[in-house]
Protein backbone atom coordinates (compact mmCIF):
# COMPACT_ATOMS: atom_id res chain seq x y z
CA UNK A 1 0.00 0.00 0.00
CA UNK A 2 1.82 3.20 -1.12
CA UNK A 3 1.34 6.02 2.27
CA UNK A 4 -1.95 8.40 1.72
CA UNK A 5 0.11 11.83 0.28
CA UNK A 6 -2.42 13.60 2.57
CA UNK A 7 -1.03 12.45 6.02
CA UNK A 8 0.84 14.24 8.30
CA UNK A 9 4.31 13.48 9.30
CA UNK A 10 7.32 15.24 11.15
CA UNK A 11 10.28 16.93 11.02
CA UNK A 12 11.64 16.63 14.67
CA UNK A 13 8.72 18.25 16.66
CA UNK A 14 7.44 19.99 13.43
CA UNK A 15 4.09 18.88 11.84
CA UNK A 16 3.96 18.72 7.93
CA UNK A 17 0.63 18.09 7.25
CA UNK A 18 0.67 16.78 3.60
CA UNK A 19 3.37 14.34 2.29
CA UNK A 20 4.42 17.15 -0.49
CA UNK A 21 6.76 19.60 -0.12
CA UNK A 22 7.16 22.70 -2.22
CA UNK A 23 10.37 22.67 -3.46
CA UNK A 24 13.27 25.80 -2.88
CA UNK A 25 13.54 27.24 -6.33
CA UNK A 26 15.71 30.18 -6.92
CA UNK A 27 14.15 32.65 -9.18
CA UNK A 28 11.02 31.35 -8.03
CA UNK A 29 10.14 30.49 -4.72
CA UNK A 30 8.96 33.94 -3.54
CA UNK A 31 6.26 34.46 -0.68
CA UNK A 32 3.48 34.77 -3.29
CA UNK A 33 4.57 31.01 -4.47
CA UNK A 34 4.92 29.67 -1.19
CA UNK A 35 2.13 30.95 0.23
CA UNK A 36 0.18 29.65 -2.84
CA UNK A 37 1.87 26.30 -2.68
CA UNK A 38 0.38 26.20 0.95
CA UNK A 39 -3.26 26.99 -0.44
CA UNK A 40 -2.93 24.38 -2.98
CA UNK A 41 -1.90 21.54 -0.48
CA UNK A 42 1.71 21.70 0.01
CA UNK A 43 2.42 20.42 3.65
CA UNK A 44 5.89 22.33 3.67
CA UNK A 45 6.81 25.20 1.43
CA UNK A 46 10.59 26.36 0.60
CA UNK A 47 12.24 29.92 0.11
CA UNK A 48 14.86 29.84 -2.15
CA UNK A 49 18.84 29.76 -1.50
CA UNK A 50 19.60 32.51 0.60
CA UNK A 51 23.11 33.86 0.89
CA UNK A 52 25.02 33.64 4.31
CA UNK A 53 27.35 36.06 2.99
CA UNK A 54 24.41 38.10 2.13
CA UNK A 55 22.65 37.62 5.51
CA UNK A 56 26.23 38.47 7.42
CA UNK A 57 26.25 41.80 5.21
CA UNK A 58 22.56 42.74 5.96
CA UNK A 59 22.79 43.15 2.05
CA UNK A 60 18.86 44.50 1.86
CA UNK A 61 17.97 42.19 -0.96
CA UNK A 62 18.60 39.22 0.54
CA UNK A 63 17.02 40.00 4.04
CA UNK A 64 13.95 40.66 1.52
CA UNK A 65 14.22 36.84 0.97
CA UNK A 66 13.18 36.27 5.36
CA UNK A 67 10.28 37.66 5.10
CA UNK A 68 7.56 35.44 6.10
CA UNK A 69 3.34 34.86 6.01
CA UNK A 70 1.53 33.91 9.07
CA UNK A 71 -0.16 31.29 6.24
CA UNK A 72 3.34 30.37 4.86
CA UNK A 73 4.08 27.77 8.27
CA UNK A 74 5.13 25.59 8.10
CA UNK A 75 8.48 27.12 6.33
CA UNK A 76 11.67 26.18 5.85
CA UNK A 77 14.72 28.77 4.76
CA UNK A 78 17.54 27.80 2.56
CA UNK A 79 20.66 29.24 3.33
CA UNK A 80 23.98 28.48 1.64
CA UNK A 81 26.96 29.12 2.33
CA UNK A 82 30.53 27.04 3.25
CA UNK A 83 31.83 28.84 6.47
CA UNK A 84 30.34 27.21 9.26
CA UNK A 85 30.45 30.16 11.71
CA UNK A 86 28.55 32.84 9.00
CA UNK A 87 26.12 29.84 8.37
CA UNK A 88 25.44 29.39 12.05
CA UNK A 89 24.97 33.65 12.89
CA UNK A 90 22.50 32.95 9.42
CA UNK A 91 20.80 30.47 10.61
CA UNK A 92 20.18 32.23 13.63
CA UNK A 93 18.38 35.34 11.62
CA UNK A 94 16.60 32.84 9.53
CA UNK A 95 15.29 30.92 13.25
CA UNK A 96 14.40 34.41 14.53
CA UNK A 97 12.43 35.67 11.03
CA UNK A 98 10.24 32.69 11.88
CA UNK A 99 11.70 29.71 9.75
CA UNK A 100 10.08 26.59 11.29
CA UNK A 101 13.03 24.55 9.26
CA UNK A 102 16.51 25.94 8.30
CA UNK A 103 17.56 24.18 5.66
CA UNK A 104 20.93 24.14 4.16
CA UNK A 105 21.70 23.66 0.33
CA UNK A 106 24.41 20.63 -0.74
CA UNK A 107 23.40 20.30 -3.84
CA UNK A 108 23.49 23.75 -6.00
CA UNK A 109 25.87 22.96 -9.21
CA UNK A 110 25.91 26.12 -10.63
CA UNK A 111 29.58 27.57 -10.76
CA UNK A 112 29.40 30.76 -9.36
CA UNK A 113 28.43 28.70 -5.74
CA UNK A 114 30.53 25.89 -5.90
CA UNK A 115 33.71 27.83 -6.68
CA UNK A 116 32.95 29.35 -3.10
CA UNK A 117 33.13 25.79 -1.31
CA UNK A 118 28.77 26.06 -1.59
CA UNK A 119 26.02 23.73 -2.76
CA UNK A 120 27.09 20.69 -4.95
CA UNK A 121 30.94 21.42 -3.62
CA UNK A 122 30.03 19.62 -0.10
CA UNK A 123 29.29 16.72 -1.68
CA UNK A 124 32.96 16.37 -2.36
CA UNK A 125 34.19 18.20 1.13
CA UNK A 126 31.97 15.54 4.27
CA UNK A 127 34.65 17.16 6.77
CA UNK A 128 33.90 20.79 6.21
CA UNK A 129 29.68 19.90 5.05
CA UNK A 130 29.51 17.75 9.32
CA UNK A 131 31.56 21.03 10.41
CA UNK A 132 29.10 23.34 8.75
CA UNK A 133 26.11 21.07 9.94
CA UNK A 134 27.42 20.84 13.69
CA UNK A 135 27.44 24.67 14.00
CA UNK A 136 24.19 25.27 12.47
CA UNK A 137 22.23 22.71 14.72
CA UNK A 138 23.59 23.61 17.84
CA UNK A 139 23.01 26.92 16.80
CA UNK A 140 19.40 27.19 16.50
CA UNK A 141 16.27 25.68 18.24
CA UNK A 142 14.23 24.20 14.97
CA UNK A 143 15.41 21.31 12.58
CA UNK A 144 18.03 21.62 10.24
CA UNK A 145 17.66 19.76 7.21
CA UNK A 146 20.18 19.26 4.46
CA UNK A 147 19.26 19.14 0.62
CA UNK A 148 21.28 17.40 -1.40
CA UNK A 149 22.07 15.71 -5.03
CA UNK A 150 23.41 12.54 -5.63
CA UNK A 151 27.50 13.65 -6.13
CA UNK A 152 29.16 15.84 -8.41
CA UNK A 153 29.84 13.52 -11.25
CA UNK A 154 27.63 11.46 -12.93
CA UNK A 155 27.27 8.25 -11.33
CA UNK A 156 28.24 8.93 -8.03
CA UNK A 157 27.02 8.18 -4.88
CA UNK A 158 28.57 10.48 -2.40
CA UNK A 159 25.19 11.15 -0.92
CA UNK A 160 24.95 7.24 0.69
CA UNK A 161 28.08 8.50 2.36
CA UNK A 162 27.38 11.45 3.35
CA UNK A 163 23.76 11.39 4.56
CA UNK A 164 24.50 9.12 7.37
CA UNK A 165 27.24 11.19 8.81
CA UNK A 166 25.33 14.59 8.52
CA UNK A 167 22.54 13.28 10.38
CA UNK A 168 25.51 12.33 12.87
CA UNK A 169 26.04 16.03 12.91
CA UNK A 170 22.82 16.88 13.53
CA UNK A 171 20.77 16.73 10.50
CA UNK A 172 16.85 16.60 11.09
CA UNK A 173 15.85 15.60 8.09
CA UNK A 174 17.65 14.81 4.27
CA UNK A 175 16.17 15.74 0.54
CA UNK A 176 17.70 14.27 -2.12
CA UNK A 177 17.74 14.73 -5.96
CA UNK A 178 19.49 12.49 -6.73
CA UNK A 179 21.02 13.82 -10.03
CA UNK A 180 24.95 14.68 -10.14
CA UNK A 181 25.97 18.10 -9.58
CA UNK A 182 27.25 17.67 -13.31
CA UNK A 183 23.87 16.34 -15.09
CA UNK A 184 22.45 19.73 -13.90
CA UNK A 185 18.92 19.12 -15.09
CA UNK A 186 19.07 16.76 -17.70
CA UNK A 187 18.55 12.67 -17.63
CA UNK A 188 16.50 11.60 -14.82
CA UNK A 189 16.54 11.23 -11.31
CA UNK A 190 17.66 8.00 -10.07
CA UNK A 191 15.56 7.07 -7.20
CA UNK A 192 17.18 3.64 -6.52
CA UNK A 193 19.32 6.18 -4.78
CA UNK A 194 17.16 7.34 -2.85
CA UNK A 195 16.07 4.41 -1.27
CA UNK A 196 19.37 3.10 -0.45
CA UNK A 197 19.49 6.52 1.73
CA UNK A 198 16.46 6.00 3.28
CA UNK A 199 17.69 2.29 4.54
CA UNK A 200 21.12 3.92 5.82
CA UNK A 201 19.61 7.14 7.96
CA UNK A 202 16.88 7.14 10.94
CA UNK A 203 15.49 10.48 10.21
CA UNK A 204 12.58 11.55 7.33
CA UNK A 205 13.98 11.69 3.91
CA UNK A 206 12.37 13.55 0.96
CA UNK A 207 13.20 12.42 -2.30
CA UNK A 208 13.24 15.18 -4.88
CA UNK A 209 13.26 14.67 -9.09
CA UNK A 210 10.51 14.39 -11.72
CA UNK A 211 7.67 14.14 -9.30
CA UNK A 212 4.64 15.19 -11.78
CA UNK A 213 1.65 13.43 -10.51
CA UNK A 214 0.08 11.88 -7.84
CA UNK A 215 1.04 8.58 -9.33
CA UNK A 216 4.37 9.01 -10.07
CA UNK A 217 4.32 10.47 -6.06
CA UNK A 218 2.54 7.34 -5.38
CA UNK A 219 5.27 5.24 -6.96
CA UNK A 220 8.34 6.93 -5.30
CA UNK A 221 7.17 6.71 -1.32
CA UNK A 222 6.23 2.85 -2.36
CA UNK A 223 9.24 2.13 -4.24
CA UNK A 224 11.92 4.35 -1.87
CA UNK A 225 10.40 4.18 2.04
CA UNK A 226 10.75 8.13 1.71
CA UNK A 227 8.46 10.07 4.02
CA UNK A 228 7.54 13.15 1.52
CA UNK A 229 7.91 13.79 -2.10
CA UNK A 230 9.25 17.24 -3.24
CA UNK A 231 7.77 18.57 -6.03
CA UNK A 232 9.86 21.40 -8.47
CA UNK A 233 9.45 22.43 -11.86
CA UNK A 234 5.93 20.80 -11.90
CA UNK A 235 4.15 23.40 -9.95
CA UNK A 236 6.09 26.16 -12.05
CA UNK A 237 2.68 28.21 -13.13
CA UNK A 238 0.56 25.65 -11.87
CA UNK A 239 -0.51 24.95 -8.63
CA UNK A 240 -3.39 22.28 -9.45
CA UNK A 241 -0.48 20.23 -10.17
CA UNK A 242 0.07 20.17 -6.65
CA UNK A 243 -3.89 19.24 -5.64
CA UNK A 244 -3.41 16.42 -7.82
CA UNK A 245 -0.73 15.08 -6.60
CA UNK A 246 -1.95 15.58 -2.88
CA UNK A 247 -5.69 14.78 -3.64
CA UNK A 248 -5.69 12.47 -6.64
CA UNK A 249 -8.09 16.10 -7.79
CA UNK A 250 -7.08 16.28 -11.45
CA UNK A 251 -9.39 18.28 -12.75
CA UNK A 252 -7.76 20.85 -14.92
CA UNK A 253 -8.48 24.47 -14.01
CA UNK A 254 -10.87 26.61 -16.04
CA UNK A 255 -9.70 29.55 -18.00
CA UNK A 256 -11.15 31.80 -15.13
CA UNK A 257 -9.50 29.91 -12.66
CA UNK A 258 -6.05 29.94 -14.29
CA UNK A 259 -6.48 34.01 -14.93
CA UNK A 260 -7.66 34.71 -11.37
CA UNK A 261 -4.83 32.52 -10.02
CA UNK A 262 -2.49 34.65 -12.19
CA UNK A 263 -3.60 37.82 -11.72
CA UNK A 264 -3.52 37.68 -7.17
CA UNK A 265 -0.03 35.86 -8.03
CA UNK A 266 0.72 39.11 -10.10
CA UNK A 267 -0.92 41.61 -7.24
CA UNK A 268 1.00 39.81 -4.27
CA UNK A 269 4.57 39.73 -6.35
CA UNK A 270 4.35 43.75 -6.68
CA UNK A 271 3.48 44.04 -3.09
CA UNK A 272 6.80 41.71 -2.60
CA UNK A 273 9.43 42.70 -4.68
CA UNK A 274 8.22 46.31 -5.95
CA UNK A 275 6.77 47.06 -8.95
CA UNK A 276 10.07 47.49 -11.36
CA UNK A 277 11.26 43.94 -9.87
CA UNK A 278 8.37 41.91 -9.91
CA UNK A 279 7.35 43.20 -13.18
CA UNK A 280 10.62 41.41 -14.89
CA UNK A 281 10.23 38.83 -12.46
CA UNK A 282 6.84 37.34 -13.61
CA UNK A 283 7.35 37.50 -16.94
CA UNK A 284 8.47 33.46 -17.22
CA UNK A 285 5.52 32.88 -15.19
CA UNK A 286 3.34 33.93 -18.07
CA UNK A 287 4.26 31.43 -19.89
CA UNK A 288 3.86 28.44 -17.36
CA UNK A 289 0.30 29.99 -16.32
CA UNK A 290 -1.04 30.59 -19.84
CA UNK A 291 0.63 26.80 -21.54
CA UNK A 292 -0.73 23.91 -21.70
CA UNK A 293 -3.35 24.81 -23.74
CA UNK A 294 -5.53 27.21 -21.50
CA UNK A 295 -4.53 30.30 -23.49
CA UNK A 296 -3.78 30.76 -27.34
CA UNK A 297 0.22 31.17 -27.20
CA UNK A 298 0.09 35.11 -29.03
CA UNK A 299 -1.68 36.07 -25.88
CA UNK A 300 1.37 35.05 -23.53
CA UNK A 301 3.84 37.02 -26.19
CA UNK A 302 1.36 40.12 -26.13
CA UNK A 303 1.37 39.67 -21.77
CA UNK A 304 5.68 39.75 -21.94
CA UNK A 305 5.58 42.39 -24.19
CA UNK A 306 3.32 45.35 -21.87
CA UNK A 307 4.78 47.42 -19.78
CA UNK A 308 3.19 47.62 -16.21
CA UNK A 309 1.55 44.84 -14.13
CA UNK A 310 -1.67 47.16 -13.91
CA UNK A 311 -1.70 46.37 -17.88
CA UNK A 312 -0.75 42.86 -17.79
CA UNK A 313 -4.22 42.81 -15.37
CA UNK A 314 -6.33 44.64 -17.81
CA UNK A 315 -5.96 41.94 -20.32
CA UNK A 316 -6.42 39.49 -18.44
CA UNK A 317 -9.57 40.35 -16.93
CA UNK A 318 -10.58 41.40 -20.49
CA UNK A 319 -9.65 37.82 -22.11
CA UNK A 320 -11.69 36.05 -18.88
CA UNK A 321 -14.08 37.97 -17.48
CA UNK A 322 -15.27 35.84 -14.92
CA UNK A 323 -11.90 35.88 -13.23
CA UNK A 324 -12.46 39.44 -11.51
CA UNK A 325 -14.92 37.68 -9.06
CA UNK A 326 -12.53 34.36 -8.80
CA UNK A 327 -9.65 36.49 -7.66
CA UNK A 328 -12.18 38.25 -4.57
CA UNK A 329 -12.29 35.13 -3.04
CA UNK A 330 -8.81 34.30 -2.84
CA UNK A 331 -7.59 35.10 1.09
CA UNK A 332 -5.41 38.12 1.50
CA UNK A 333 -1.83 37.90 2.82
CA UNK A 334 -1.49 37.37 6.85
CA UNK A 335 0.56 39.85 8.51
CA UNK A 336 4.32 39.22 8.33
CA UNK A 337 6.79 38.75 11.23
CA UNK A 338 8.70 41.85 12.27
CA UNK A 339 12.31 41.40 12.68
CA UNK A 340 14.03 43.56 15.00
CA UNK A 341 11.14 45.85 15.51
CA UNK A 342 11.27 46.20 11.92
CA UNK A 343 8.82 45.05 9.85
CA UNK A 344 10.78 42.83 7.08
CA UNK A 345 8.45 43.76 4.26
CA UNK A 346 10.55 47.43 3.93
CA UNK A 347 13.67 45.57 2.94
CA UNK A 348 11.69 43.24 0.07
CA UNK A 349 10.15 46.19 -1.24
CA UNK A 350 11.08 49.02 -4.46
C1 LIG B 1 14.68 27.29 -11.54
C2 LIG B 1 15.19 26.35 -10.47
C3 LIG B 1 15.80 26.85 -9.34
C4 LIG B 1 16.25 25.99 -8.33
N1 LIG B 1 16.80 26.53 -7.19
C5 LIG B 1 17.11 25.71 -6.15
C6 LIG B 1 17.52 26.27 -4.91
O1 LIG B 1 17.58 27.49 -4.70
N2 LIG B 1 17.86 25.39 -3.91
C7 LIG B 1 17.78 24.03 -4.08
O2 LIG B 1 18.08 23.28 -3.15
N3 LIG B 1 17.36 23.49 -5.24
C8 LIG B 1 17.01 24.30 -6.26
N4 LIG B 1 16.52 23.75 -7.42
C9 LIG B 1 16.33 22.29 -7.51
C10 LIG B 1 14.88 21.89 -7.10
O3 LIG B 1 14.65 22.20 -5.75
C11 LIG B 1 14.61 20.40 -7.35
O4 LIG B 1 15.45 19.62 -6.53
C12 LIG B 1 14.84 20.00 -8.82
O5 LIG B 1 14.24 20.94 -9.69
C13 LIG B 1 14.26 18.62 -9.13
O6 LIG B 1 12.89 18.58 -8.87
P1 LIG B 1 11.75 18.72 -10.04
O7 LIG B 1 12.01 17.66 -11.05
O8 LIG B 1 10.47 18.53 -9.26
O9 LIG B 1 11.89 20.09 -10.62
C14 LIG B 1 16.10 24.59 -8.45
C15 LIG B 1 15.49 24.09 -9.60
C16 LIG B 1 15.02 24.93 -10.60
C17 LIG B 1 14.33 24.35 -11.81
Amino acid sequence: MPPDLRESWWIRDVEVPTRVVLAPMAGVSVQAFRRQGRRFGAGLVCSEMVSCAGIEHRNERTLGYLRVAGDEHPLAIQIFGSEPGAMAEAARMVAAAGADVVDMNFGCPVRKVTKTGAGAHLLDDPALACRITEAVASAVPVPVTVKMRRGVEDGSRACLELGPQLVEAGAAALALHPRSATQMYTGYADHSLTAELVERVDVPVIASGDITSHATAQAVLEATGADAVMVGRGAQGNPWALREIVFGDGAPPSREEVAAELIHFVRETVRELGERRASSFLKKFYGWYLGRGRFPRPFKNELVQLSSTDEVVTRLLAAAPGAGELVERIPLAADEVLLDGLPISIYGGG
